[in-house]
Parts: C-alpha cells; structure tokens; sequence
C-alpha cells in the first residue's frame, strides 16, 4: 500500500447486526475488496493453521483472539490489496488497540480510514437472527432459514460446485451471550474512537436488506443510491 485512491472504510455493529452481509453487497456495487478477519481465522482453521488453531478456542468462547495474533494478521492482509482496489474491513477493529495499531499502520503509508459504518441492531434482534444463520464453508457468505419452511439454504449461490452450508460453532446461545457481552464491553469504544476522529456514520439495522444497503451507500455519499431507503 502506498498512497492509494481506493476507498478505505471500517464496517462496525454487533455479531449479527450484517456486517458480511452488507460486505457482499458493497464489494459488488464498489468493487473494494472485502477484509473480515472472523472470515481470516475461519479459513485458517479449515486448513488446520497453527494460527487457525490458537484462535479456535477463543472463537468457540465468544471471546476476543488476543491482539498479538489478530493484528498483525489483518493489516498483513490489508497490505497485499493494492491502492487502487481499496478495502473494507469487517469485524476489525474490534477494540482500541487494534484500531490505534490500524491507524498507525496506515499512517506510514501516508493513508488513512475514510469512513466507519456503525450497524444499530438491538440484541433481541442479533439473537434471533444468528440462531437461523447458516454460512458457506468455502466463501462465508451468510444465508438465513427461510422464513416459510424454516429450511437451510440448500446450497451457496457464488459456490454451486463446492458451497457446504453450515451453522457456525460460535453461535450458539452461549456462545452469542458472550459475544453481545464482549462487544458491550470492548468493541463499543472503538465508536467513540471513530466519532471524535468525526469518521462514524450510524445506520439503522433493522429494516430490509436492501434498505440498510441504500442507507449505507448514502452514507458513504455514493450518487445514485436507490429510492428503497427514503423512510
Ligand atoms: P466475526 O466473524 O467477526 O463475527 P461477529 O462480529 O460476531 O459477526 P457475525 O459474523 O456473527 O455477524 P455479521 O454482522 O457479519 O452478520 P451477518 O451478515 O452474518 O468474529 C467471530 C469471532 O472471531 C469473534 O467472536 C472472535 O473470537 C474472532 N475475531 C474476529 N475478529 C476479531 C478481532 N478483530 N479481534 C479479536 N478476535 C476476533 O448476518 C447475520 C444473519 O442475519 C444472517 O443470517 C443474515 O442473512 C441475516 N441478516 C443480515 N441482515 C439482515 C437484515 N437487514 N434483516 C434480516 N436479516 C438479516
Ligand atoms: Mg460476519
Ligand atoms: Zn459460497
């Protein structure tokens, strides 16, 4: 990364608030590349990293890997996106320290964030959502149960050779407990973090996909955001 023009944005919210969701669609409609560090050390643990393995019973606990391993793991990634593509990262920073580390980092290339989307989501909402997630194995892209049958999607629409459905190891009801808490107690500075730095957009989370998709391309002060959103 040297002193790039791609767009450079943080996605922030709750477990559950659709973060990846959101990803997908912006990497689609902007072309950034999409950086979730849970996406990072879930494939790390399907190919049995060591690193992959040090983070898997922190992930299954609902608590944060330390920072010594998160760190260096996403801005080594960040680092191989090339100027022009930008990025957006998903689930990092997910504490201050992490987000000063991400600063400095950017800093010496002379860069810097340009915008953080906060996803408002309130927790009865988050439960009830990643209790009917399901995921692709190969391409993490998140699905629910439809709302009819309650079925799982049968199979990934990005992956239809491979695309194994799944319902992550960390959501289950203890595990989210932990994760809603966790978020309360380390990740909701990182707002403020962002707010001082006057870098923080709130977008409300609960209405339809594509709704909260039209909101955050305003936000984002993309042109010709659609007319879904106008509430
Ligand atoms: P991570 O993978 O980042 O999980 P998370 O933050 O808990 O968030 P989720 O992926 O669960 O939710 P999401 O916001 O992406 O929602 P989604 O779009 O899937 O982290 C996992 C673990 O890795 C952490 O607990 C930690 O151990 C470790 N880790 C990761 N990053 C770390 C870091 N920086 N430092 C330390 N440790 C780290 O949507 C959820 C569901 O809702 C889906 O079914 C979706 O279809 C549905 N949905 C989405 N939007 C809507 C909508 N508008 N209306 C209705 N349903 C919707
Ligand atoms: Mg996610
Ligand atoms: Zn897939």
């Amino acid at each position: 990364m040297t002193g790039g023009s791609g767009v450079r944005l943080v996605l922030v919210g709750p477990p559950g608030a659709g973060k990846g969701t959101q990803a997908q669609l912006l990497k689609e409609r902007l072309g950034v590349e999409h950086v979730s560090s849970g996406d990072l050390f879930r494939h790390h643990l399907s190919n049995g990293t060591e690193l992959g393995e040090l983070a898997r019973a922190y992930m299954d606990r609902g608590e944060l890997v330390p920072d010594e391993i998160t760190i260096g793991m996403v801005i080594d990634h960040v680092d191989q996106i090339a100027d022009a593509a930008g990025f957006m990262l998903d689930g990092f920073p997910r504490n201050t320290t992490q987000a000063e580390a991400l600063e400095s980092a950017l800093q010496q290339r002379g860069q810097r964030i340009d915008r953080v989307v906060h996803i408002q989501v309130a927790d009865d909402e988050l439960i009830r959502r990643l209790s009917n997630r399901y995921v692709c194995r190969s391409c993490q892209r998140p699905y629910s149960r439809d709302s009819v049958t309650g079925a799982p999607p049968a199979r990934c629409v990005d992956c239809p050779d491979g695309g194994d459905i799944y319902q992550r190891d960390d959501d289950t009801e203890e595990a989210v407990a932990n994760r809603l808490s966790v978020y309360q107690q380390e990740t909701a500075p990182v707002l403020e973090f962002y707010r001082q730095r006057g870098l923080l957009a709130d977008v409300p989370g609960e209405r339809p996909i594509d709704a909260v998709h039209d909101s955050v391309l305003r936000v984002l002060g993309v042109a010709d955001a659609g007319a879904v959103s106008r509430s």
